[in-house]
């Protein structure tokens, strides 16, 4: 058989054989074998630097105030723009691995990032040297990127809201906010609280959570792909004080998880087919809550408002359908309260309500309300205002 034949068919057996992940595995190798110093799973992550550079931003703030870089190369280029944007004072010693002369002479006060991937055993032998010598004064590059990788290779497997790695690491760093988070730690500083969030998705208003300082947040979150992702967040962020536990949230009151300092309901209850058991464990869970959420209007949805019966009280709500997205319930129904009745249905439970956002819908979302408040039960120090006067001062 000529040459060119038996490689493609020996080709072609390969693939016969064997599946597209292994085929693929074969290909890298093969690219990458003359390269004895290559990394095989830096090129993934190195390939998205807006989205490193903004992660080693945050990392660097758990730095010391005064880093030194060892080792020139893209990768000292790209932490020491993260530090520049950290404003944190930075070295550089382009030389790696290190002489003894050079290790003598490191500042003591200062941490030492070494920044090209080790690739050889001589080059981890360096860093247990550097690191004896500088006793928890020693990181590598590739230690703080590490993390981000498990959000990277989420992504491949699981939609995420937004498709571009940097504005999801943006999100969970806090230089973006989704909500008014800011606003609501005006009215109810989260620092120190004991929170329990419904539905976190992805995340992000987790991340907020944790930046504002929570004592610990409690997330609950039905749907597998949601709580990966959040799952993914809290690995590569270091969220000790975050659990995600896996659960609907009709099951979760006071009777089985206890009471916490702030419930925090986003985004959530028109994703229950069962509003009147999503809102008594709500009210259970704790005095103060944060609610966000798309209210019916006359025109949103297309339906005629339905009257829901509670413990004698009569509330205005539309039926939608619901129930097979990623941002959707588990259930095929949810129901849209009208605004009005929202309110009353929280004052009918003893909350005074401060309203922190009523925005009309951003292009592309239905056309009804989002409102967003703050409602704290009387007893728990709320103030006692009507929701016209709290609206007028929001
Ligand atoms: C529209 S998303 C809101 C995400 C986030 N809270 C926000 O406002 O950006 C709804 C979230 O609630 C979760 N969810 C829906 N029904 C649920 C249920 N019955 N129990 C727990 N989580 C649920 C979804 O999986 C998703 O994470």
């Amino acid at each position: 058989m000529p040459r060119n034949r038996s490689v493609v068919a020996k080709v072609g057996e390969r693939l016969l054989r064997h599946g597209p992940a292994d085929n693929w595995r074969l290909l890298r190798r093969k690219l990458t074998s003359d390269n004895g110093a290559a990394n095989t799973i830096a090129p993934a992550l190195m390939a998205n630097p807006r989205a490193v550079v903004e992660f080693l931003r945050w990392k660097a703030s758990q730095l010391s105030s005064r880093v030194v870089l060892v080792g020139a190369g893209r990768e000292a280029e790209m932490l020491a723009e993260a530090l520049t944007l950290a404003g944190a004072r930075h070295d550089l010693i382009a030389e790696w691995p290190l002489g003894p002369g050079a290790r003598g002479s490191l500042p003591p006060e200062a941490d030492v990032v070494v920044c090209p991937w080790p690739a050889t055993p001589e080059d981890w032998r360096e860093v247990a040297r550097l690191r004896a010598s500088l006793p928890n004064r020693v990181l590598t590059f590739q230690e703080m990127v590490l993390p981000l990788g498990v959000v990277e290779e989420g992504r491949k497997h699981i939609e995420y809201r937004f498709p571009d790695l940097a504005e999801v690491v943006r999100h969970y760093t806090g230089a973006v906010e989704m909500g008014p988070m800011e606003a609501l730690n005006e009215v109810c500083p989260i620092a120190g609280l004991r929170v329990i969030e419904f539905g976190p998705m992805e995340g992000y208003q987790t991340a907020s959570l944790v930046n504002l300082g929570a004592a610990s947040v409690t997330c609950i979150e039905a749907r597998a792909e949601n709580a990966l992702k959040t799952l993914a967040a809290k690995a590569a962020l270091g969220w000790r004080n975050v659990d995600v536990v896996i659960d609907d949230f009709h099951n979760v009151g006071r009777a089985n998880y206890g009471k916490f300092d702030l419930a925090f309901a986003h985004g959530v209850y028109y994703h229950s087919f069962a509003p009147f058991v999503f809102f008594e464990n709500l009210f259970s869970l704790a005095d103060r809550i944060f609610f966000g959420g798309y209210v019916a209007t006359d025109d949103f949805p297309d339906s005629d408002f339905l009257e829901l019966e509670s413990q004698g009280r009569r509330y205005a709500a539309k039926l939608h359908g619901d129930g097979y997205g990623m941002d959707q319930g588990i259930n095929p129904t949810g129901y849209y309260f009208g605004r009005e009745d929202l309110y009353r249905l929280f004052r009918d439970h003893g909350f005074t309500i401060v309203p922190l956002s009523n925005e009309e819908q951003t292009p592309g979302q239905p056309p009804g309300r989002y409102l967003r408040f703050l409602a704290s039960r009387a007893s728990s120090g709320g103030r006692n205002v009507s929701i016209e006067q709290a609206e007028a001062s929001a």
